[in-house]
């Protein structure tokens, strides 16, 4: 038997039950992780409340990222041997010492890359990656908005859009996070609950306003987030910390501007083993290198799920969070 935190309904932070559960030997193509560090991340939100449903129904294992070592390898595994240093982005099935999980979504550390700073990572970092390498391609010079820049996904993202060299705009809740947001590559903060963002975009800009919007918010800055887009230019939501978007006109993209949209989500972007592969390869460079780094503000052990989740839902974290097993 081994910890976990499951959810046996779904609901409110409350749901995330700390108890005891069998782990069976891994199957035919899987490996067993004795995990070190978890990640937590908003989609764990998503699945725990039932705005997903968890693909194997309940009960379910909560977290979709961590780190580990291989404890235990199933038959037809080749890559991965005992002793391997490993992360991955995988869920539900997370909140747990132990797990198996498919090999070919898992990726081997490198030396240099611990696994509290992977279960902080791995799932925001490669998010990070494919939205300013392979959705929107962020270049020296351009003009780029992210919403809630302090967050998790946010940090990395400001310091990766940074190093390519971008002018770096972030909304953030509080004077706090604006400091730690400007401190992480973000040029301008703007106190989005405070100011009218999109007056304070094409001040900043000079008018030119964004080629790139970054917007894990969904409802909140939905629809005025096209106002901080140039013509032409590209919205990414990439998520719905506030609640979904609800449906529109897609005429509305030809009056903004003639805009591109998109819904993009790390499940597509790293579903081949060569994507997965090159894109943990460009952000463990990148990590690697210190271009960018991955603040993680807060950590509890795996018991407290529960809590960690009411921060997360609150607005009360920065950065990553990890549960420690
Ligand atoms: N599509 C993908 O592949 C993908 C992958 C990873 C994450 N995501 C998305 O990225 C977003 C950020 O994820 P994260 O894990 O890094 O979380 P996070 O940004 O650390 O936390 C969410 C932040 O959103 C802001 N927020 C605004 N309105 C909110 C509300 N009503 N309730 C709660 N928070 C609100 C808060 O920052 P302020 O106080 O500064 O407003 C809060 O700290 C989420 O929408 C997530 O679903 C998408």
């Amino acid at each position: 038997m081994v910890a976990a935190v499951r959810v046996h309904k779904v609901g409110g932070p409350e749901v995330l039950t700390y108890e005891d559960i069998d782990v069976p030997p891994p199957a035919q193509g899987q490996i067993r992780v004795k995990q070190h560090a978890i990640g937590v991340n908003f989609v764990d939100t998503y699945f725990r409340s039932g705005l997903y449903p968890a693909p194997g129904g309940l009960p379910f294992v909560g977290g979709n990222e961590a780190a580990g070592e291989v404890v235990e390898v199933g038959s037809g595994v080749s890559e991965f041997k005992r002793g391997d240093r490993v992360a991955y982005v995988q869920g539900p099935g997370c909140y747990t010492a132990e797990r198996n999980v498919p090999a070919d979504r898992v990726v081997k550390l490198p030396a240099n890359i611990g696994y509290e700073q992977a279960a902080g990572m791995m799932l925001k970092g490669m998010t990070v990656e494919y939205l300013v390498r392979r959705t929107f391609k962020v270049e020296k010079g351009m003009n780029v908005l992210m919403h809630a820049a302090a967050g998790g996904v946010g940090l990395i993202l400001c310091q990766w859009a940074n190093y390519l060299g971008a002018n770096v705009i972030g909304t953030v809740g509080s004077k706090e996070k604006a400091e730690l947001a400007r401190a992480n590559g973000c040029h301008h903060t703007i106190l989005y609950r405070e100011e009218n963002f999109v007056a304070r975009v094409k001040e900043i800009t000079g008018g030119k306003l964004c080629d790139v919007v970054y917007d894990g918010i969904g409802k909140d800055t939905f629809p005025t987030s096209l106002d901080c887009i140039r013509p032409l230019g590209m919205f990414v939501s990439f998520g719905s910390a506030s609640g979904p978007i609800a449906a529109f006109d897609i005429n509305l993209l030809q009056f903004k501007g003639s805009l591109f949209a998109t819904r993009p989500t790390l499940n597509t972007y790293a579903a081949k083993r060569e994507d997965l592969l090159s894109i943990t390869a460009e952000l463990f460079r990148v990590v690697g290198s210190g271009a960018v780094k991955i603040p993680i503000n807060q950590k509890y052990p795996l018991r407290d799920a529960a809590k960690a989740h009411r921060d997360l839902e609150g607005r009360a974290t920065t950065g990553s969070l990890i549960l420690l097993p």
